[in-house]
């Protein structure tokens, strides 16, 4: 019999909706996407809500400012919310606004539930009181600095409080302290991590102080059930997000129904400057109204960016969007959780994002399911062997206990599970260079030793896709396709995972690249250039990028990938971005063979790179054509060149001569796969050195797909060196 899923409720903070989200916005959108990914893949019934934070005098302030209303602010900020979460791959079930109606209503059923208790309470020990409040408060971060007139700063950002002298409905929290402190006794990871829980335990042992929860001189707010002269203080509004969002009060029976599924919320996660009121006020506020309490609040550390807390108002920004469009999603919600430990602060650099890429994403896991898929396609068909393979794999990677891998996720400790499995992913790289399978590839005595090798290699990216899945949906997801793999990776139990379980016999997806090598100047300038798009729109020349709403990845191959990954260049580096880009945007003109060859010049290159889109290049005449030389070539040798690790030394036979040929094909191609290839060589080139090493000429390739990676143009038909391409 099937058992009901169990339920799992995670929640963000809802977003201030007074500007745009920057990259510390996003780090707990996708702390908390990571988690309920993660959940899912444990069988569970995951609602995920995160929305924006619409109330409030900082949010009246800022349209001032603009010469709008709040309202049409706010509606505006909010799309860019569900946009960002949109490009950034976010899974959330659920999306609220402070502003709709649905909301209000909850917020005001709320008090109306306490007062309603209160009813059978002495005056006295009422938890909603109304009275005079004279102090100062911090419109930006929505707290009560003191209760004094007295000039008082905030404690979050500084600021000064501004003075507020008006008549308030009160919440007794001083009634709390005792009944939170025995709610942390019995509930020892109610705040994680413990060095949080421990401030919050002495805050309140410090005493409590009631607290205003009512304003009277705003108007962008929620009124007060039948007292509308005051508008709810915004945390008391915010915090019922958490239920609002899920169905509390609705007056859809279903909704009320997913509310009763899903309330109380497990996981409540945050940036540590607002443990306060989430593990202070809200059970407060709940235990008041006799509803049943979140179970856990989890608080990160800070982004930090030039040595501060980023924040839009210190003015040390920077914004997802341009990353995504030029590395990809994946690349942005792996940095983050794998340099960042959960719970610390940690320090966001552009330069370091695209060396993580590099190193671990590109050179490491999409290079090594390059290959692997390469050599099965080519030297086994690309088709699964149908037999077990898991004595193999489990022998060769024993070491390693899966399901405490998949468990650091359940712990919040992402970076040291991304660790562990990039630890698999170097093991792999280690046994496929001890094992050399390129070597006996073509050898039939040995055929039952190749299909070993390449199963085992394939098990293991099986595993490090399942395990990473929860970080980078994207690319796992497309190396699940490629490996032949039936159904969703996300559909995989990540808790149950084992060795040796790929499924065999199966033919393999198309082997794409799924993370090109990136020029990290050329990156930095395009995410620069977009940036500054984003702080004074129409400050720059149109760019593609910014203007499209292309898939992550083809942003990256367009301007900045193809010099390292798919370059074929006999003279220029930039001879080789031409492929790549013509052949993930043909509309920009010519196929990515024929581009390749005929313009071979680093200005192309460039001009994609900066991000400008290039003019639509006016058609040629077959003179124009014919100037290319092209002609069939058999390789003879290939190797690695020092100190380049994108390209190879071919030696090629083009019937009256043996040619040697650079070309930037090393992340695609290992050198002993291309030995007795035939290959298309454009004879006619002028020669040039790279890294001392002469090149004459250069060989073609398409980039497949997005991603950039090359496929060398090959024939199908016998046909003899030196025979002439036209
Ligand atoms: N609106 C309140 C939350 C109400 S929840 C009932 C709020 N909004 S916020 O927009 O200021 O912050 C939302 C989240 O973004 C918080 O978790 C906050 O910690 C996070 N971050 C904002 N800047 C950040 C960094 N520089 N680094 C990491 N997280 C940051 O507070």
């Amino acid at each position: 019999m099937n058992r009901p899923k169990e339920k799992f409720y995670i929640t963000t903070p809802i977003y201030y909706a007074n500007s745009r989200p920057h990259v510390g916005s996003a780090y707990t959108t996708i702390v908390c996407d990571v988690i309920a990914r993660y959940k899912r893949m444990c069988g569970y019934d995951v609602a995920y809500l995160t929305g924006t934070d619409e109330h409030g005098v900082n949010i009246e302030r800022a349209a001032e400012k603009q010469g709008i209303t709040p309202q049409q602010l706010v509606d505006k900020n909010e799309k860019i919310f569900r946009e960002l979460w949109k490009l950034l791959g976010i899974t959330n079930t659920e999306f609220i606004r402070t502003t709709e109606p649905r909301h209000a209503r909850a917020v005001q059923n709320l008090v109306r539930r306490t007062q309603e208790r209160d009813r059978a309470l002495e005056p006295s020990q009422r938890a909603i009181y109304k009275a005079k409040y004279e102090g100062r408060y911090c419109i930006y971060d929505n707290l009560y600095v003191s209760d004094t007139a007295e000039p008082a700063d905030c404690q979050i950002c500084g600021r000064p409080g501004e003075l507020v002298s008006e008549e308030n409905y009160f919440f007794r929290l001083s009634a709390y302290q005792e009944k939170l402190l025995e709610l942390y006794k019995s509930n020892p990871h109610f705040v994680h991590p413990d060095f949080r829980f421990n401030e919050v335990k002495s805050f309140v042992e410090s005493g409590l102080k009631d607290i205003s929860i009512s304003r009277k001189s705003i108007k962008w707010g929620i009124p007060w059930p039948d007292d509308p002269e005051h508008v709810f203080y915004v945390w008391y509004d915010a915090l019922t997000s958490y239920m609002s969002g899920i169905g509390f009060e609705s007056e859809d029976p279903q909704k009320r129904a997913e509310f009763e599924r899903f309330w109380p919320a497990d996981i409540h996660a945050m940036g540590k400057e607002i443990i306060r009121f989430h593990a202070v006020y809200w059970p407060a506020f709940l235990m008041a109204a006799g509803i049943e309490l979140p179970k856990q609040i989890i608080a990160h550390g800070w982004l930090l960016f030039e040595q501060e807390k980023m924040s839009k108002s210190k003015g040390n920004v920077a914004y997802p969007e341009p990353i995504v469009r030029v590395l990809g999603n994946d690349a942005l919600r792996y940095y983050l959780l794998r340099e960042v430990v959960f719970g610390q602060d940690g320090n966001f650099s552009r330069e370091s994002l695209i060396t993580r890429y590099n190193a671990d994403l590109a050179n490491g896991l999409g290079n090594l399911a390059n290959r692997t898929l390469a050599m099965i396609e080519r030297n086994l068909h690309g088709v699964m062997p149908n037999f077990g393979v898991s004595g193999s794999t489990a022998e060769t990677f024993k070491g390693e206990n899966l399901g405490e891998i998949a468990q650091l996720y359940g712990r919040f400790e992402f970076s040291q599970a991304l660790e562990k499995v990039w630890g698999l992913v170097a093991a792999c790289d280690k046994f496929l260079a001890a094992e050399k399978p390129w070597t006996y590839a073509d050898d039939p005595a040995r055929r039952e030793a190749l299909e070993r090798t390449l199963l085992t290699a394939a098990d293991v990216l099986r595993i490090a896709c399942v395990l990473a899945h929860p970080v980078i949906p994207d690319a796992t997801q497309k190396i699940w396709q490629q490996l032949g793999q039936a159904g969703k990776i996300e559909d995989v139990r990540i808790d149950q995972l084992k060795w040796g379980e790929l499924k065999s016999g199966t033919k393999i997806g198309k082997p794409e690249g799924v993370f090109p090598r990136i020029d990290k100047k050329e990156a930095l300038e395009r995410i620069e250039t977009m940036e500054n798009e984003i702080r004074n729109p129409g400050s720059t020349q149109p760019d593609e990028s910014t203007t499209t709403t292309k898939k992550p990845a083809e942003g990256a191959n367009t301007g900045t990938s193809a010099a390292g990954t798919t370059a074929i260049p006999a003279g220029a580096p930039g001879a080789g971005t031409s492929p790549a880009a013509a052949g993930t945007a043909p509309a920009r003109g010519g196929t990515g063979a024929a581009a390749a060859a005929a313009s071979g010049a680093g200005a192309a290159a460039t001009a994609t790179a900066a991000g400008a889109a290039p003019a639509v290049p006016a058609k040629i005449g077959i003179e124009d054509f014919a100037k290319v030389e092209l002609r069939v070539g058999v390789v003879k040798s290939a190797e690695k060149v020092a100190g380049a690790d994108k390209l190879l030394k071919v030696l090629v036979d083009i019937g009256d001569e043996v040619r040697q040929v650079l070309a930037g094909i090393a992340p695609s191609y290992a050198p002993e796969e291309l030995v007795g290839r035939k290959v298309v060589v454009v004879t006619n080139l002028a020669p040039r050195k790279m890294r001392g090493v002469e090149s004459n000429g250069m060989l073609l390739a398409a980039s497949a797909g997005p991603d950039g990676k090359a496929v060398l143009c090959t024939f199908a038909e016998e046909i003899p060196a030196g025979a002439k391409v036209k």
